[in-house]
């Protein structure tokens, strides 16, 4: 087992959290080249120096901290929704950090470090490690926008010159993951360690109706043309189409509406909304799209509405690496025996994209509650620590660092 220090690892998990606290609770507000998300980036930077890590910013502002020669590479993200908890992502990164710094410090396996860019999305879907794996084109990324329509190059301009060159993927053996559930599962069934199997694939787009905006005291019912009444016609079509095909683990999300003009005296005219699915099947993610697509030009003609779909993104749901989780499950075996299992990932992960480049595999931890992209987000953290001695006992043992 590499010997990593817990309150070195809990002590700089805190210090993260301090660049871009909410004020509520351990909330955190660092979205993907905010000021803060630059800053805690800055921060890592010299942890990584500290640790006699060479630090590297890729194109997209994902920051490496770099061994020489062939090493595993660990890590997450560190930019946070816009309301976000502690530990998605950061978790990752500041384990990752100590297993690497302790792996140096004890002549362990070779352990490089990564906190990938906009995992959360606020241009697509785990947009940093998505473009260096290939999965995002290149050609596509300058088209990217945010909800308020700022595009990626603008946001990305912040980072500046220290954005440099792409990092070579083969000089890693393996991508490895820690991160908190998200969930409840591990959490209502009072498990420690979750072991992943495969992480769900996801379909992701904007969808627009547009009709007539007018005064909203004097235009008839039977003539408006009222796009918010597009949205809820669609909205109940889809949940009963739906029931067809669906297992109880698929999801899916309306989770960002623009309604325009958005005032109470006024018929909406135009509404543009974020439509997101997942499952673990891509047949069934395929089948949804039919139903959604389908669904959305019947109500738009029945409607009066005119219908426009934005750029279809997403990640097909992929299986973990079989050697590297065997490695995870003997050493959760170890640490936390009888305590832990092995569980699909509902949310998604960088290593979904790590999957293409190299075998990837993925650790969770309880979420209390199964609360988290909330400000309550939170982790026990003995919990945490039995996370980060997981870590150190299965990176001695993985198929790569072995051989
Ligand atoms: C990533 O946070 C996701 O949306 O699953
Ligand atoms: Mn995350
Ligand atoms: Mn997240």
């Amino acid at each position: 087992m590499i010997p990593v220090n817990p309150d070195r690892f809990l002590q700089d998990l805190h210090s993260l959290r301090a660049i871009g606290a909410s004020g509520v609770g351990k909330g955190v507000v660092r979205p993907a080249y905010s000021a803060a998300d630059i800053e805690a980036r800055d921060w890592l930077a010299q942890r990584m120096i500290d640790a006699g890590l060479t630090p590297q910013f890729d194109p997209m502002g994902s920051l490496f901290g770099l061994v020489e020669g062939p090493s595993l590479l660990m890590g997450s993200h560190s930019d946070t929704q816009p309301e976000g908890g502690w530990l998605d992502g950061a978790l990752g990164v500041i384990a990752a950090l100590e297993v690497a710094r302790a792996a140096k410090e004890s002549g362990g396996p070779p352990v490089s470090v990564v906190s990938f860019q906009d995992e959360e999305g606020r241009f697509g879907v785990t947009t940093g490690s998505a473009a260096w794996s290939g999965v995002l084109p290149a050609e596509k990324i300058g088209a990217l926008t945010d909800p308020k329509g700022i595009t990626l190059p603008e946001a990305r301009a912040a980072m500046g010159d220290r954005l440099g060159g792409w990092v070579d993927p083969k000089r890693f053996t393996g991508f490895l993951e820690m991160h908190i559930e998200q969930g409840p599962l591990l959490d209502q069934t009072g498990g420690k360690i979750g072991v992943v199997e495969a992480i769900v694939g996801i379909r992701d787009r904007v969808i627009r109706f547009e009709g007539q905006q007018n005064h909203a005291g004097t235009t008839p019912m039977a003539l408006r043309r009222d796009a918010f009444q597009a949205l809820g016609r669609f909205n109940t079509l889809i949940n009963e189409r739906f029931r067809n095909v669906v297992t109880p683990a698929t999801v899916w999300t309306i989770g960002h509406v623009s309604l325009h003009p958005n005032a109470h005296s006024v018929v909406p005219g135009k509404v543009a909304f974020s439509m997101q699915w997942r499952d673990g099947e891509a047949e069934r993610l395929r089948r949804m799209e039919e139903i959604i697509r389908e669904s959305a030009e019947e109500v738009a003609q029945a409607m009066g509405m005119t219908l426009a779909f934005g750029p279809m993104l997403g990640v097909e749901p992929v299986a973990m690496d079989r050697a590297m989780r065997s490695a995870l499950a003997e050493a959760a075996e170890a640490e936390v025996p009888e305590q832990w299992r092995q569980m699909p990932s509902g949310a998604l992960h960088d290593a979904s994209n790590m999957a293409r480049l190299m075998p990837a595999a993925m650790l969770f931890v309880p979420s209390i509650g199964g609360i988290s992209h909330d400000f309550a987000e939170d982790t026990a953290e003995a919990d945490l620590v039995s996370g980060l001695n997981v870590l150190a006992r299965a990176v001695a043992r993985m198929p790569a660092s072995t051989g």
